[in-house]
């Protein structure tokens, strides 16, 4: 069944358009993220979900009710925001019931809701704590539990992590997912991090500038990135991109700073296209397999973190970055050669960005 559906969705400001015709439809239990850089549009369109903003045109649905013309408190959704946003002069009891008080619900069902959110979130030994004294990842528990006591139908949830630092964000992360599957709600959750989209989510959204780039799954992002923008932004380290032309007869790509090297592909092109190739870190290999194309490279930096090195390498000016999780023995100013499969080679259009298939 679907949940949220999001039909041809617009956004004006006054003369600013900050969500343009917004498709989106997400199955009840799914987990749902929204990505892109900062100012896209995410929280715009989260807030919009939830009734604190008004659409401009296009319907919105939850459990296929349309929910355009409906107050938030009827939409029967919850939000967790970066900022927490707690009382600071209640203690985490009446933070997480607040809305069941405002409400008038029954004391013993808020007494029982709050004591099962409580217990779900590890809360339970610091009910008549203050916010101040908590820590931030506490604190953060506290704005979920109070979501978690109304039971809605979706869970909302605005950069929840961004304020917590990188050892506990990569906890919560599975603790929110945790979560998600026990409450067996829908969540639409919005990061501008794209390592936390891809471990948390089913479904993810790219957007940029208002709009949709792509969205589907996290390894159909990774695997078939639609252009240019979704290849670089989704992967870690970042897709490299390399200028190419197709030779004259449509068989080889030829770097356009190093025109002495070429790779045959193995398929026909359009003659002299101007292409970018866009070669993911951890798919260029200090060692080739047969069949593999070879690009040869001066090796520049050599970082490791212990696990993986990043080898930074130039072809003429143009830097590329390959990761690997061994030690490669390379120093810097040797000449290397560095190995892709042709199967891993993206190939985008170099005016307008998209990819060719
Ligand atoms: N109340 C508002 N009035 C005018 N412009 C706004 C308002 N809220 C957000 N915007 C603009 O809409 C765009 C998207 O903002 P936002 O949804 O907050 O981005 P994100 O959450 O992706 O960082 C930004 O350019 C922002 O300046
Ligand atoms: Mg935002």
């Amino acid at each position: 069944m679907l949940q949220i559906e999001i039909d041809h969705l617009n956004k004006h400001y006054g003369g600013f358009h900050a969500l343009k015709d917004i498709n989106i439809a997400i199955e009840q239990g799914a987990f749902v993220a929204l990505v892109g850089p900062s100012g896209c549009g995410k929280s715009t369109l989260l807030r919009t979900l939830a009734g604190l903003e008004k659409t401009s045109s296009g319907d919105l649905r939850i459990a296929g009710e349309s929910v355009v013309n409906k107050p938030p408190r009827e939409r029967d959704v919850a939000m967790v925001f970066q900022s927490y946003a707690l009382y600071p002069h209640m203690d985490v009891e009446h933070n997480m019931n607040y809305s069941m008080r405002l409400k008038r619900r029954p004391k013993q069902e808020i007494a029982d809701r709050t004591r099962v959110a409580a217990e779900t979130l590890g809360l339970g030994a610091l009910l008549d704590r203050l916010p101040k004294a908590l820590s931030g990842g506490q604190r953060q528990r506290v704005a979920m539990g109070r979501a978690i006591v109304r039971n809605p139908k979706v869970f909302l949830f605005d950069e929840p992590l961004s304020n917590l630092d990188a050892a506990l964000r990569v906890h919560m992360r599975s603790e929110i997912r945790k979560l998600h599957e026990r409450l067996k709600a829908t969540s639409v959750y919005v990061t501008h991090d794209q390592v936390e989209a891809m471990t948390m989510a089913d479904h993810i959204v790219v957007m940029r500038a208002g709009v949709i780039e792509q969205q589907g799954s996290p390894l159909e992002l990774y695997d078939r990135p639609t252009n240019k923008f979704v290849a670089g932004f989704i992967g870690s380290p970042a897709m490299n991109f390399v200028p190419v032309t197709v030779s004259p007869e449509g068989g080889r790509l030829v770097l356009e700073k190093d025109p002495s090297q070429s790779l045959p592909l193995g398929r026909k092109l359009v003659p002299d296209a101007r292409l970018l190739a866009g070669l993911r870190p951890e798919h260029l290999a200090f060692l080739g397999g047969p069949g593999d194309l070879a690009i040869k490279v001066i090796v520049e930096a050599v970082e490791s973190t212990g696990s993986m090195t990043f080898v930074t390498a130039s072809v003429a000016s143009q830097q590329v970055v390959a990761a690997h999780s061994g030690r490669p023995g390379v120093g810097r100013d040797s000449e290397i050669i560095l190995y892709i499969s042709p199967n891993n080679v993206h190939l985008f259009d170099a005016e307008t960005e998209r990819a060719i298939r």
